[in-house]
C-alpha cells in the first residue's frame, strides 16, 4: 500500500491559501489512482514541529549510547520526523514564498529531517523518492523576470530536497497570486488566472504520473 507524506506549511486555511488549493488537487487525484493508500497529512501551521536545538542537533553526531537524557528526548522526537519520511513512497509540500524564502515551519521540518548518515551525506535513506513541492509565490521569479536573483524557494529546496537528500523533485509554481488583491498588479491578473489554472492541471498530471510510479 503506497503512502503518501503530504506537508502543507501555509498559514492560511485551505479556502484562502494558493498553496493548498494546489496540493490538495494533487492529493485528490493521488488518492483516485491509490483508493487503498495512505496519506499522512502534516499541518505545520497548525501543528508546528519544535526547532532544532543544541541537544537535538548533537544528538545527531553521537553515539545514542552515550545521549543525556535531553538529548535522548529531542532526537526521539527528530527521529519520529525522519522515519515518517522514510516510510514515504511520494511526498507533497506546499512551501509558498515568504519574504523570499520558504515559512520559517518548513525549514523547522527540515532541519529535524536532515540528518548527516542517514538520510543525508553518503546514505540518503530516501534517495530516489518523489518529492512534489507547490511553490506558490504573490510575484514572478521565473527566468528573464526583474526579481529573477530573488528566487530562494526553489533554488534553496533544489540544493537540500535533490543535492542533500537525493529525492527525485519536481516544482509546481502559482505565481502572481497577490496580483487579485495588489491593485498595482491589476494588469497581471489574467497571468495570475493562468498561472493558477497551469498549477491546478500540472497537480492531477503529476500526482498521475507519480502514482503511477508507484504501481509500476
Ligand atoms: C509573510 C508573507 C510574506 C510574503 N513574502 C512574499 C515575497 O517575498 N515575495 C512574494 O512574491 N510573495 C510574498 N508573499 C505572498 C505569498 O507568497 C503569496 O500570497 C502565496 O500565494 C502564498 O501562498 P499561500 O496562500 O499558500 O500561503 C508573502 C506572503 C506572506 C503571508
Amino acid at each position: 500500500m503506497a503512502t503518501l507524506l503530504h506537508i502543507d506549511s501555509s498559514v492560511f486555511p485551505a479556502d484562502a491559501s494558493s498553496s493548498r488549493a494546489v496540493t490538495d488537487a494533487f492529493r485528490r487525484t493521488w488518492q483516485e489512482q491509490h483508493p487503498e493508500g495512505t496519506v499522512i497529512h502534516r499541518d505545520l501551521a497548525t501543528n508546528p514541529v519544535p526547532h532544532i536545538t543544541a541537544h537535538s542537533h548533537t544528538a545527531g553526531f553521537s553515539d545514542p549510547a552515550t545521549h543525556s537524557p535531553e538529548q535522548a528526548a529531542a532526537f526521539a522526537e527528530r527521529l519520529k520526523l525522519i522515519e515518517e519520511l522514510e516510510r514515504a513512497d511520494a511526498v507533497l509540500i506546499g512551501a509558498p514564498m515568504y519574504n523570499l524564502t520558504i515559512p520559517s515551519t518548513l525549514k523547522a521540518w527540515l532541519d529535524n529531517v536532515v540528518l548527516m548518515g542517514r538520510t543525508a551525506g553518503n546514505a540518503q535513506s530516501v534517495k530516489g523518492t518523489p518529492v512534489t513541492v507547490v511553490a506558490s509565490r504573490g510575484g514572478a521569479y521565473g527566468p528573464g523576470t526583474p526579481r529573477e536573483g530573488y528566487e530562494y524557494v526553489q533554488n534553496y529546496l533544489s540544493a537540500i530536497l535533490t543535492d542533500f537528500l537525493g529525492a527525485d523533485l519536481q516544482f509546481i509554481v502559482p505565481e502572481l497570486t497577490m496580483a487579485p488583491v495588489n491593485p498595482d498588479m491589476a494588469d497581471l491578473v489574467p497571468l495570475f488566472e493562468a498561472s493558477r489554472e497551469r498549477a491546478l492541471e500540472e497537480a492531477a498530471t503529476k500526482a498521475k504520473q507519480v502514482a503511477q510510479r508507484l504501481v509500476a
